[in-house]
């Protein structure tokens, strides 16, 4: 098949509550398009259960919001960063609402939206929609950007690599899985979108699209990384043999869930006063003690003491996917473990999304806007995707007039590859990568660990290499060359770390040292 040109004036690289937003954010006359690698509605957002920080209750504040963040945060948050989203906390849930987002209203306070509680967070500041918040809201803003005329949706398209011209970004290589070849995409703006890379671990809480692509593209275009020693393990994943990375919401242990050793007794008061309500780090490091301790598959996750009414009208998307699996959550307790669930770090960008390439935004899961530090507060990466959609949406629109048009770039190559003939060297690869990063740059790390995976990813990455120039493209290769490069930065991240931070704990360096510093990796431009 021939590769085709696509010229618009933005290009959206992805569909979660990040790219949604961008795209209707940006103003009706600029001609936007909007792909996606799956179906608009496969990536994490979808599967998103807690909800959305912000500050909403008449007791609530932004500073104790800001607080509460920078504590979670473990000295790493950028304070301009936290503050600049919790302040567009509120009007971002106005616009949700606006676009047809139905929150759970307060059965107490008509007139109120009910608010719930989940860990690190000192006030009830969660908005929800059951616990299926990420379902909605991906569905409502699809809605709007299928409703739009100025927007075009492009699925099934996996980005290869972006273009960058003399320092600007003017596009990005597109593989159309339908007709099996590489397209050009123009456009004088390019926002990525891409969410995180928990795929690089052998367990985890993110669907299959997780896999750091936006990461890896930015970084090999030019684009700096900081802080990706920093993935979060959610302390609470079913632990079911039929169960993939299903997740069991925080806000369970809001209303009171207790997590509990198999003989019934708790053990989180013996590592935190804030006991189940500790932030994830401290949570998910505590429950892989206890299981390393005792010999243990899983802990359990007890809320059984509710009313089954209360329940069900509050986590029906867990009480059915629980009892299609033979589990009564209102009479047994939940077999849980912990498992990667978000990606801390990414690329560096400001609070306009810009990241170091001109032309190029990055906005969500895939960057770093300072806001998360060592370790996210949980519902805070929802507020981040929108607070920073409309950011960039902004600055896109005040200077997209003044951007000058691409200029002409070469059609993808294809006359130097081949159709691959072994399909299992990828698979292969794949359960490799993601079991090594889960064993030596997990929950707990050591130099030791850390200088094992530092030696398998340069044998994984020369085997990528050699089949990625021999072979052509398909989105299993390029995921897994993307999730070796991101899994490489990670491991980086994590050596140069000299103590243990937040969500980064390594037995070589149990203190955390006086003065914070970020990560900060510097590609090498030339190359
Ligand atoms: P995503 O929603 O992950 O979307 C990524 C998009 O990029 C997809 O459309 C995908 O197809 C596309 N894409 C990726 N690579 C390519 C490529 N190469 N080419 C083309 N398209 C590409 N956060 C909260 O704040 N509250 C919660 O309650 C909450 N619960 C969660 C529950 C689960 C199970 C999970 C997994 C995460 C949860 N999170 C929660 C985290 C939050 O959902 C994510 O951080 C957030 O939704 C990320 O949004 P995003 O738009 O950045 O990316
Ligand atoms: C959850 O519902 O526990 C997930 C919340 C989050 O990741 O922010």
């Amino acid at each position: 098949m021939s590769s085709r040109l696509f010229q618009h004036d933005v290009l959206v690289i992805g569909s979660g509550a990040a790219g949604l937003s961008v795209a209707l954010r940006l103003p009706r006359h600029l001609r936007i398009a909007l792909v996606c690698k799956g179906d608009l509605n496969e990536g994490s957002t979808y599967w998103a259960q807690g909800g959305m920080a912000a500050v909403l209750d008449a007791t609530d504040s932004v500073d104790a919001h800001v607080e509460d963040t920078l504590i979670a945060g473990a000295g790493l948050c950028q304070r301009e960063a936290v503050e600049f989203t919790v302040r567009n906390s509120r009007r971002c849930v106005e616009w949700l609402v606006e676009q047809g987002v139905n929150f759970d209203a307060s059965a107490e306070e008509p007139g109120h939206f009910h608010l719930a509680m989940e860990g690190g967070h000192s006030h009830r500041r969660i908005i929800h929609a059951a616990d299926h918040t990420g379902q909605t809201i991906s569905e409502v803003l699809t809605r709007r950007v299928l409703e739009a005329d100025n927007i075009e949706v492009f699925s099934q398209r996996v980005a290869v690599d972006l273009v960058v011209r003399e320092g600007r970004c003017e596009g990005a290589y597109l593989l159309d899985r339908e007709r099996d070849c590489v397209d050009l995409y123009q456009a004088r703006k390019v926002v990525l979108a891409t969410g995180g890379a928990s795929k690089a671990y052998l367990y985890t809480s993110n669907p299959d699209g997780a896999s750091g692509d936006g990461i890896a593209m930015a970084w090999r275009a030019g684009c700096r990384v900081a802080n990706l020693e920093f993935n979060q393990f959610h302390p609470t994943c079913l632990y079911h043999p039929k169960a993939k990375s299903f997740l069991i919401t925080e806000a369970i242990r809001g209303e009171g869930g207790l997590l509990r050793l198999p003989d019934g007794t708790r053990f989180m008061p013996r590592f935190d006063q804030r006991a189940e309500l500790a932030p994830r780090d401290v949570v998910a490091r505590a429950i892989d003690h206890e299981m390393k301790r005792l010999g243990l598959d899983c802990v359990y996750l007890d809320i059984s003491h509710k009313p089954r009414e209360f329940l069900e009208e509050h986590f029906p998307t867990i009480s059915a996917r629980c009892r299609e699996l033979g589990i009564d959550i209102a009479a047994e307790p939940i077999p849980v473990v912990p498992a990667a669930h978000y990606t801390c770090g990414g690329v560096v960008v400001d609070t306009a999304g810009r990241s170091d390439v001109a032309g190029l935004y990055v906005i969500g899961e895939t960057s770093c806007t300072g806001l998360h530090g060592a370790n996210r507060m949980a519902s805070n990466s929802l507020l981040e995707c929108i607070v920073y959609a409309e950011s960039a949406a902004k600055d896109i629109a005040a200077t997209i007039e003044a951007t000058q048009a691409p200029r002409s770039a070469p059609d993808w190559d294809e006359s130097q590859v081949t159709d691959s003939d072994e399909d299992v060297v990828i698979s292969h690869n794949w359960d490799e990568l993601r079991r090594f990063m889960w064993d030596y740059v997990g929950i707990v790390r050591t130099n030791k660990r850390l200088a094992r995976a530092e030696h398998r990813i340069q044998l994984l990455q020369r085997e990528i290499a050699e089949y990625y120039s021999n072979y052509k493209v398909s989105n299993d290769l390029l995921e897994l060359r993307n999730l070796a490069m991101v899994a490489e930065l990670m491991i980086r991240c994590a050596q140069q770390r000299r103590e243990s931070r937040g969500l980064h704990y390594t037995l070589d360096y149990p203190e955390t040292l006086a003065e914070a510093a970020d990560t900060v990796l510097e590609p090498d431009r030339q190359g």
